[in-house]
């Protein structure tokens, strides 16, 4: 962990308030991110070696917590040897934090509408409306309920939806004031451009990258396209290549 000046006192108060800085997001491909805070580097569902859009050079990625949204594969495949290898806590729904600490990893269980303060900042589990397994086909672990994933960190507020369906219950997430959502629209597993588009107006961000498309053909969607149309209703879309950056 990086030790940066962070916090600042809020005159008269007393009591230290989150300073603003910029929250750095890497787009790693599909729907693994690498979210850089004042005081920690997040890798949002780690999935690296077998995602055919993980950029190139990441395979020695380093981060201090990996934040899980569910026990799918393509967001968890990569969490274990990461965790080995970096020392990193792995902070998911109780079961995925049981599966994993049961193979030698620090992790924090949560689940849906609990959160939690870290030396980073908060991170709160949020409703998804997905499933959640992991292993073999024909005898797959159940791993607890999907969930969303709300970090608040440097005074900024960033949603990373994992795989849902839309729900109306998104507007009591967008009620944090979000400074970025982090949305599927590949269709097919999770909620595809039309449906998000409905999410945008109940999540109102600042700004939206799409995530979870383009991975395999069954998820092939046209992200221009999308941000057109969401510019059109209001809403602004950055689309994120795979290895570029973005500062919230
Ligand atoms: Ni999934
Ligand atoms: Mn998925």
């Amino acid at each position: 962990m990086r030790s940066r000046r962070r916090m600042s006192r809020t005159r008269g108060s007393g009591w230290p308030a989150p300073e603003v800085t910029a929250m750095r997001l890497k787009y790693l491909g599909h729907s693994c991110f690498l979210v850089e805070t004042a005081r920690a580097r997040l890798l949002i569902d780690p999935f690296l070696r077998d995602n055919p859009r993980a950029p190139a050079g990441e395979a020695n990625i380093a981060c201090d917590y990996i934040v899980i949204s569910h026990g799918h594969d393509d967001h968890t495949a990569d969490a274990l040897p990461v965790a080995q290898r970096c020392g990193a806590t792995i902070i998911a729904n109780f079961e995925i934090a049981e599966y994993f600490s049961a193979r030698g990893a620090k992790t924090h269980g949560l689940n849906p509408g609990g959160s939690c303060e870290f030396p980073f900042g908060r991170v709160k589990l949020t409703l998804a409306h997905h499933s959640s397994s992991l292993g073999d086909p024909l005898n797959p672990i159940y791993l607890g309920a999907p969930c969303g994933i709300l970090i608040s960190a440097d005074g900024k507020n960033l949603y990373h939806a994992g795989d849902t369906a839309v729900f109306l219950d998104m507007q009591l997430i967008g009620r944090a004031g979000l400074d970025a959502a982090l949305l599927p629209i590949g269709d097919n597993f999770t909620m595809g451009p039309d449906d998000a588009l409905l999410a945008l107006d109940f999540l109102r961000p600042r700004v939206t990258v799409p995530m979870h498309y383009d991975t395999w053909p069954v998820i092939a969607q046209d992200a221009a396209a999308f941000a057109t149309r969401a510019a059109q209703a209001g809403h602004r879309v950055e689309i994120l290549a795979p290895g570029a950056s973005f500062m919230i």
